[in-house]
């Protein structure tokens, strides 16, 4: 296990320590951006060390912490908050306002901010931008090609007459990607992005990639702009319904760690794809700081990057904050100070696994505001409750207000532990519709049985 953690530094990236990383930073008070589970997660690590704000929040995150209500995307407002409240760190959850520059302004007043500028969060904010570093860097990634005219676009995929996947280039709130089977599927989503206009500008460049195969993994590794560290690799479920069927969703549960990535694919995945992108970060004059998920695609013991997200992945967050959970803190905080050398961390536990209880009609047509029961059960050891999309109605009870409403995170020596444990939790929660899938971990179950 501690060969997750082993720091791997990074060629080209100058930035040394300054005399103040090295001092022992006393941290007062946080400031979390964001409202998931995922910020949830992070509220309950820093929570045990720190005053926490969370904006805007959830009912979970009230229960830790005081929610202010300030929209993610008002980046003055949540830096004039930070400024007012003195704030000794901001640790900002999604990709939105990292998008819109909030590390950046925050650096402008001197406060510490975990997470990257805009300008390095181009990685998952342009897909045009990451195929670009990643073909500059060598990184293995699907073959690609960037259309900027529908016209263009719709030839090239009636001459390959092959599976493809058209991407938009820009934000879509994880619905930019369409595995397309044939030419008709492909040109349906280049009219959807490109004449049509779905997704506004987002979709106004796309990119066209080869389809690769294998075994997907959410690989993150923390960066301090010098070094690099990688978190145990973790596995999510993107289907709505067992046996990875149905609709796309957010992710409706998580694991780690991920058989799929053995200690010499996590060798390859550093050496081949890490280093290189952050010293192409370095050398593009954008050093990234943060935390960097690669969406890995991993073929026999082959792996390729599907997408860099810039953040935590939900419901991933859950589950390696559960791993981690006694060093997260000292982690986030190093980073932010280039001192991620200087730290050292041991596992909490041995396996943390996820299942996320959706609201009804998910993620086509939620139906809001159904009361939540058995919150308030005292959980089994090792499970703790993650809130997503909750709010506390007039009354003071907790209410669904999202299409993923809540993780019920367990933790064990085993996966095989940690998902009875899950479940045994998920089993005193319920609300009218709720949904869940009941094989979260089916691929590392079915390996760790046959160990
Ligand atoms: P992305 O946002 O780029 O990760 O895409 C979302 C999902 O689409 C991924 O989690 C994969 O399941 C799928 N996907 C993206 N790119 C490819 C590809 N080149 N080949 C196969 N599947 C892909
Ligand atoms: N669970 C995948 C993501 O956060 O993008």
């Amino acid at each position: 296990m501690d060969a997750y953690f082993e720091v791997a530094f990074v060629r080209g990236c100058t930035t040394s320590l300054t005399s103040f990383a090295i001092l022992w930073v006393v941290m007062e008070t946080v400031l979390i951006v964001g409202s998931g589970a995922r910020e949830h997660a992070l509220a309950r690590v820093f929570a045990k060390r720190a005053r926490v704000f969370v904006a805007p929040g959830n009912a979970g995150t009230s229960e830790v912490a005081e929610n202010v209500s300030i929209d993610v995307t008002n980046t003055e407002a949540l830096v004039a908050f930070a400024v007012e409240r003195r704030v000794d760190l901001v640790v900002v959850g999604p990709e939105l306002p990292l998008s819109l520059g909030i590390v950046d302004a925050l650096s402008a007043r001197n406060i510490p901010a975990f997470g990257p500028t805009r300008a390095a969060a181009a990685l998952e904010s342009s897909k045009i931008f990451m195929k670009e570093i990643l073909r500059s860097a060598g990184v293995p990634t699907a073959a690609f090609r960037v259309f900027e005219r529908a016209n263009d676009a719709i030839s090239y995929v009636r001459t390959s007459n092959r599976p493809l996947v058209v991407k938009a280039d820009g934000l879509c709130a994880g619905k930019g990607v369409v595995v397309a089977r044939d030419a008709d599927e492909a040109e349906q989503a280049i009219r959807m992005m490109m004449v049509d206009r779905a997704f506004g500008d987002a979709g106004e460049r796309v990119v066209i990639e080869e389809t690769l195969v294998g075994e997907e993994a959410s690989f993150h590794v923390l960066c301090d702009g010098v070094c690099a560290m990688a978190l145990p690799p973790a596995q999510d479920h993107k289907r709505i319904f067992d046996a990875d069927r149905g609709p796309n969703t957010g992710g409706m549960g998580a694991y780690a760690p991920a058989p799929v990535v053995s200690r010499s694919v996590s060798e390859q995945v550093m050496s081949r794809i890490i280093e290189p992108t952050l010293s192409a970060m370095a050398k593009a004059g954008c050093p990234f700081r943060g935390v960097l998920f690669a969406g890995l695609m991993i073929d026999g013991s082959d792996p390729h990057v599907l997408e860099f997200n810039v953040r935590f992945g939900d419901p991933e967050a859950g589950v390696l904050s559960a791993m981690v959970f006694d060093d997260l803190a000292d982690l986030i905080d190093a980073c932010t100070r280039g001192a991620l050398k200087e730290t050292r961390i041991r596992p909490t536990t041995s396996a943390a696994l996820s299942v996320v209880l959706a609201a009804d009609g998910y993620p086509v047509n939620v139906t809001l505001g159904d009361a939540i029961c058995g919150l308030d059960s005292p959980m089994p050891e090792g499970v703790h409750v993650l809130h997503a999309g909750t709010a506390r109605a007039k009354d003071g009870s907790v209410v669904t207000s999202g299409g993923r409403v809540l993780n019920v995170v367990g933790t064990g020596s085993s996966l095989q532990d940690a998902w009875a444990c899950a479940y045994s939790g998920a089993k005193l929660i319920s609300f009218r519709g709720c949904q869940l899938r009941t094989d979260v971990g089916h691929r590392a179950l079915r390996s760790e049985r046959m160990a």
